[in-house]
Parts: C-alpha cells; sequence; structure tokens
C-alpha cells in the first residue's frame, strides 16, 4: 500500500472498538454465568481469535450484527478442553490473558500464533502461572507453540510486576478468579484498568490501593462472574492515526467521535498538548464505567518535547506515531523508557528509527530511548520516497502509511495486510476523509 501526500484531510470519523476491552469482554463473558451482550466489539483478526478460543473453550459466542455479539458463558473454573490448538494468529493480548483463563482448571490447551506472535516472550505470564499451579511445556525462551494444563486447585499468589504489563496483570487476575483468598498483583507503573473495572461490572471484588512500593490490586477469590452488558468505546490506540495524520498534513480538520479516554491510556495525547497541537476533547461523558469523548485536531505546527520513562504505559502503543508526528515538529523530542517497545508484533523501536531514517529524518537511537531530529520551522518535510517493511506490525505499517501523506514523496508500506488485527477498514476511513491511500 502508498500513501501519498496530498490536500488536507478533513471530516468526522468514528474508529472501531477498543481492542483491549473487545478482548476482556469475550473472555469475562466466557466466564460469566448467563448470557452478555457486547456492541461496539472490534471485529479486527485479533480479536476474532479471541472469539474462536472462546467458543473453543466451550462458551456460546455469536454475532448479532455490525460489533453486536452475545456470549453465554460456562462459570469461572468450568472451561471445557478444547480438541484442537487455539491459534491466537498476531495477537499477543489475546495469547496471554487466555493462559490466565486455562489456568484456572486443570484443563490441556495448545497455542500457536503467526511469525510474529511466536517470537514473542511468553515467559513473562508463565513463570507466575505456574506459582498459581498451572504446568507448561514450551519452545526455548517460553515462546509458542506452548502446552498449557491448568491448576488442579490454583493458589492465590501476591507477585510484583518485573515489567510493567497490563496483560501480565491481568492474565493472573483471571488465574486468581478460582484461587481460594486474595490474589494480588503490584504495578510499580499503573498499567491499563479495563480488566479490573470490567471485572467489577460482572460483580468481581477488586480493589486498588496505591502504596509507596506501587499499586496493589488486590481480587477477592473464589469470585462468581455475572453476565453483564458491555459497550466498547472507538479506541484510542487505532484513534492515533487519524488524529496524527490530521495534525501534519497542512489544513486538515478533523473530528474523531467516541473514543475511549481512559486516563491510563491517554499518553499520547498530553504529549500532543505539549508539542502545541491543535487538539480538543469535546463533549466528555462516561459510557458502561469508561470515559468517553470525541477528539477535535486541526493541523499546525508542534515543537519538540521530552517525554519521560514513566509516561511509557500510558501510551506504549503510541510511540511509532507519536515520533512520526515528532519528525513534522520544530526541534528534537527524546523518548525515554521505551525498552518494551523490543517485544511488541516487532522490534518497534528499531523498526520506527529504521522508517524515520529511510524516510529522511534524522534520528538517534539507544537500547529504550529514541530521539528524533523534527524537520519543522526548517521550510521542510519529511522526504518520504521510501519502501517501510511492516514485518507483521499493524502499528509500523499505520504509522509510515501516515508520514507518507505529508512528506514530501510517496511511502510504501510492503505488506499492509497486518492493520487488519486492530483496525479493519483504516485505508477507507482515511481516504473517506480525503488521504491518497492506495
Ligand atoms: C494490552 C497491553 C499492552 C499493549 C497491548 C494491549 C492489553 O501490552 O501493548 O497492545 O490489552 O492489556 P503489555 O501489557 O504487554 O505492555
Amino acid at each position: 500500500m502508498t500513501a501519498r501526500p496530498g490536500g488536507p484531510l478533513a471530516g468526522r470519523i468514528a474508529v472501531p472498538g477498543d481492542k483491549s476491552m473487545s478482548h476482556r469482554a469475550l473472555m469475562l463473558g466466557a466466564l460469566a454465568e448467563g448470557e452478555t451482550r457486547i456492541e461496539g466489539l472490534l471485529e479486527g483478526e485479533d480479536v476474532l481469535s479471541t472469539a474462536g478460543a472462546m467458543a473453543a473453550l466451550g462458551a456460546e459466542v455469536e454475532r448479532l450484527g455490525d460489533g453486536r455479539w452475545r456470549v453465554v458463558g460456562r462459570g469461572v473454573g468450568r472451561l471445557a478442553e478444547p480438541a484442537q490448538p487455539l491459534d491466537f494468529g498476531n495477537a499477543g493480548t489475546g495469547a496471554r490473558l487466555c493462559l490466565g483463563l486455562i489456568a484456572q482448571q486443570p484443563i490441556f490447551a495448545v497455542l500457536v500464533g503467526d511469525a510474529s506472535l511466536s517470537r514473542r516472550p511468553m515467559g513473562r505470564v508463565t513463570e507466575p502461572l505456574a506459582r498459581i499451579g498451572a504446568h507448561f511445556l514450551s519452545r526455548a525462551g517460553g515462546r509458542l507453540p506452548l502446552a498449557i494444563r491448568g491448576a488442579e486447585q490454583p493458589q492465590p499468589i501476591s507477585y510484583r510486576l518485573p515489567v510493567a504489563s497490563a496483560q501480565v496483570k491481568s492474565a493472573l487476575l483471571l488465574a486468581g478468579l478460582a484461587a481460594e483468598g486474595t490474589t494480588e498483583v503490584i504495578e510499580p507503573e499503573a498499567t491499563r484498568d479495563h480488566t479490573e473495572n470490567m471485572l467489577r461490572a460482572f460483580g468481581a471484588t477488586v480493589t486498588v490501593s496505591d502504596e509507596a512500593d506501587g499499586r496493589h490490586v488486590r481480587l477477592a477469590g473464589p469470585a462468581r462472574l455475572t453476565a453483564a452488558p458491555v459497550t466498547v468505546p472507538g479506541d484510542i490506540s487505532s484513534a492515533a492515526f487519524p488524529l496524527v495524520a490530521a495534525l501534519v498534513v497542512p489544513g486538515s480538520s478533523v473530528v474523531i467521535e467516541n473514543v475511549g479516554v481512559n486516563p491510563l491510556r491517554t499518553g499520547l495525547l498530553d504529549c500532543l498538548a505539549e508539542m502545541g497541537a491543535g487538539l480538543r476533547l469535546v463533549n466528555r461523558r462516561d459510557q458502561a464505567g469508561e470515559p468517553v469523548a470525541d477528539l477535535v485536531a486541526e493541523a499546525g505546527p508542534l515543537k519538540g518535547i521530552v517525554v519521560p520513562p514513566e509516561r511509557a504505559p500510558s501510551m506504549i502503543d503510541e510511540y511509532p506515531i507519536l515520533a512520526v508526528a515528532a519528525a513534522f515538529a520544530e526541534g528534537r523530542t527524546e523518548l525515554r523508557g521505551l525498552g518494551e517497545l523490543r517485544v511488541k508484533e516487532s522490534d518497534r523501536l528499531a523498526a520506527t528509527a529504521r522508517g524515520l531514517a529511510a524516510c529522511g529524518v534524522a534520528v538517534e537511537e539507544g537500547e529504550d530511548w529514541l530521539v528524533v531530529h523534527g524537520l519543522g520551522g526548517s521550510g521542510r518535510r519529511p522526504a518520504g520516497g521510501a519502501r517501510i517493511e511492516a514485518n507483521l506490525d499493524h502499528r509500523i505499517a499505520m504509522a509510515f502509511l501516515v508520514l507518507g501523506l505529508a512528506a514530501a514523496a510517496p511511502v510504501e508500506v510492503d505488506d499492509a495486510s497486518p492493520i487488519d488485527t486492530s483496525f479493519p477498514g483504516f485505508a477507507a476511513l482515511l481516504r473517506g476523509l480525503g488521504a491518497d491511500l492506495a
């Protein structure tokens, strides 16, 4: 797919449902007693893999219409043994959270995924889930394909996260639902709390206290979950792409409606505000326990900033597109605390640095940091004119297509198909705003 520089982007759009919340809605639906109705579910490949896994684990999963699904659950600790390997495709969240679900009962399962997922570390979840009582066999380095036998009698544990990861926290909380006693996860930095919010909506007791050594999340087990309706807002991690496109394509003015703005997800918005972006949140409201707003973006000059490492968990998926915004800003932008980017769908730190350099932007890359020397104010813009390898990474593909919309020359992405994992309809939606993407 190629993105060509063109005229201003204009219009109102809505992006597909939040990926994190969509996975969780299907999983909690599968564990709950009764029928869970979901509205606004992301129908991207990642979430469809999770829907397939929940059906294979014995839940009744049915698509009723666009983003409208029903799940009839089996109850905590009552999932069925799947007859075939569970294929999670590209989805790290689906695979890791599902290990927590399977760990609840003594069933056997095999997890497989695509080449990208098969490179990603799973030891971060299998190690603490083994303490809960589950057993694992995996490839070297704890990688997929991986076999699990869930616990005979899940034990409650207290676990301090060695890396800031909502996926690890969530896998442990899900496993802890079947344990007798309090499961505690201590996070040095707060990560997205959709699991905690949704567990409460399904009737579990989850408490959170900020203490000197970090945030303590405690779940009372064993828990019974009761089906509850879930309305999924638009994904801020998807909105980030048309948002930055609107900020960097001169003369643009775009509204993105119904975006989830949970404060543990909005680090990108803080950065863009500091960069002087023409960005406003309007029509703020609460929807099923999660804050939602419309984002209004207008193109204009941006300036370089220093992004502190402690902001990383609240914008972990947004660094590639923030780096693209930084390429158009005046002066240097310094991004710190990026170690986790190296183990995402691809090594995003390397891919971002390589892609920017190929597009004529000066960058410096360290083990866990990136400095982007923006071209804003120089009368020049990123040259573009490059072919970017997406390496099965949807966000790398989208970030560089956005860059191409405002560069001096077109940018081609070798394989745009991974975009469907999280943002089906991305190209059509941007074309509707006037972007030249083909
Ligand atoms: C996610 C958490 C993040 C994020 C991923 C979704 C989640 O991963 O990168 O896209 O839904 O919990 P980590 O928790 O591994 O940082």
